[in-house]
C-alpha cells in the first residue's frame, strides 16, 4: 500500500493510523522491489528498476543496478576506488538468486565488472568462489577486457597522501565524524577517504522472486589479501526465496563474525520484521564486539521479505539506503541506529 491507496482508505472510511505515524516499511506488497546500500543506491535502484519494471528477473536486476556503482569512478566500489596498501585496487563481489545459486569473487583486479564476473562463477562453474589471479584468468576466458590497473586521478592523489604517512588504519564509513564532503568527487572526504564502502543491492520482483548482489573495493589502503564480508555468502549477502533477502555494509570483519546477512534473514524466519530483524543484527555485533570498540566502526544492514516489507539497521548515524518501488518512488531512508 503506498501514500495514495492510504489516502484512499481513509476516504472510505476504513480505519487507519495517521499518516504521520505511518511507517512505508512495515508495508506488505511493494513488489517489485529494489534496495540499496548508501546514497550511490539511488543510481543503481534506477538501473535496477528498468529491469524489474518490464516484469524482469530480480537476478538481472541486482546484477545491472550495481554495475552503474562499479563503473561510476566515483565510488569506493570499482577501479576508481582507494587501493590497498600497495597502490593495488582489488575488488570483491558476490551475487545470489532465489534457487540458492550463489557466485563470488574476492581479490579481483583490473576487472571492470566482477558483479558479473562473480554471476558467471556462479552459472558457469560447479563452484562458489574464485579468487586472486584464478578468478582474473577465469574473467579473462569469458571475455572481460583486462583493465590498464591504472589508479584513477582521485585515487592516484589520495594514495599519494596517504603514503606520506603510511598509516595502518584502514578506516571504513567515518561519514558519523560530520567531515564536509569534498567538492569535486562526490562522496569522498577532503582526505580522500570515502565516506562508505559497499554497494549492497537485494530485490523482489513481480513474480515475487528475491535476489541479491554485493560489490566493492573493501577498505581503502588495507593489508594487501585482506577480505571483508562483501564477497562472502551469508556474511554480505543472503537470500532464502522462501524468507527474505539480506545485505551488509561496513567494517567487514565484524560482519563476518557474526554471519551477519545470514543472521538477519534467520531473524526474519523467526518472525521479526526486515528493520527489527537488522536490528538484531547490529545488537549482535555490539554485544559481541563491545559498544565502546564499536563507536570506531559503521555497520548497516538492509534487508526485504518475500511480503515487499524493507528496512534497515545501522550502529550509528549517518547510514542510509535507496529505497525504489515505482518510477516515481526512487528515494533514501535514513537508517535507525544503535549507538548514539
Ligand atoms: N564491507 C566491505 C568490507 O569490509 O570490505
Amino acid at each position: 500500500m503506498h501514500r495514495r491507496q492510504f489516502i484512499q482508505w481513509s476516504a472510505l472510511g476504513i480505519p487507519a493510523i495517521s499518516w504521520k505515524g505511518f511507517n512505508k516499511q512495515q508495508v506488505a506488497g511493494n513488489k517489485p522491489l529494489v534496495i540499496s546500500t548508501w546514497d550511490a543506491g539511488i543510481a543503481a535502484n534506477s538501473a535496477a528498476w528498468k529491469v524489474l519494471r518490464s516484469g524482469g528477473r530480480a537476478l538481472d536486476a541486482v546484477e545491472k543496478g550495481v554495475m552503474v556503482t562499479e563503473a561510476s569512478q566515483n565510488c569506493c566500489v570499482g577501479l576508481g576506488a582507494n587501493p590497498d596498501r600497495d597502490g593495488y585496487v582489488t575488488l570483491d563481489a558476490c551475487i545470489m538468486d532465489e534457487h540458492a545459486n550463489c557466485g563470488s569473487v574476492a581479490f579481483l583486479e583490473r576487472i571492470k565488472h566482477p558483479i558479473s564476473v562473480a554471476r558467471r562463477v556462479m552459472e558457469k562453474t560447479p563452484h562458489v568462489m574464485l579468487v586472486g589471479s584464478g578468478a582474473q584468468q577465469f574473467a579473462i576466458a569469458e571475455g572481460f577486457p583486462l583493465e590498464s590497473g591504472k589508479l584513477s586521478e582521485e585515487a592516484e592523489k589520495t594514495y599519494r597522501n596517504w603514503l606520506k604517512k603510511s598509516e595502518y588504519k584502514p578506516v571504513i564509513n567515518i561519514e558519523r565524524s560530520g567531515i564536509p564532503m569534498a567538492s569535486t568527487v562526490p562522496n569522498r572526504l577532503p582526505n580522500g577517504e570515502w565516506n562508505h564502502d559497499t554497494i549492497g543491492m537485494i530485490a523482489l520482483d513481480a513474480q515475487g522472486n528475491l535476489s541479491g548482489s554485493c560489490t566493492t573495493s573493501g577498505m581503502g589502503f588495507k593489508m594487501r589479501g585482506r577480505l571483508g564480508d562483501s564477497p562472502i555468502i551469508g556474511a554480505g549477502l543472503f537470500v532464502d526465496n522462501e524468507i527474505g533477502a539480506a545485505t551488509a555494509t561496513g567494517q567487514g570483519e565484524d560482519i563476518i563474525r557474526i554471519c551477519g546477512s545470514h543472521l538477519v534473514v534467520e531473524n526474519m524466519r523467526n518472525g521479526m520484521n526486515p528493520e527489527n530483524a537488522c536490528k538484531a543484527a547490529v545488537e549482535r555485533i555490539v554485544s559481541v564486539k563491545g559498544a565502546a570498540k564499536c563507536k570506531e566502526i559503521q555497520i548497516g544492514f538492509i534487508a526485504i521479505n518475500k511480503q515487499g516489507q524493507y528496512g534497515g539497521y545501522c550502529l550509528q548515524k549517518g547510514f542510509n539506503f535507496a529505497v525504489c518501488y515505482a518510477d516515481d518512488q526512487n528515494f533514501l531512508v535514513d537508517g535507525k541506529f544503535i549507538l548514539s
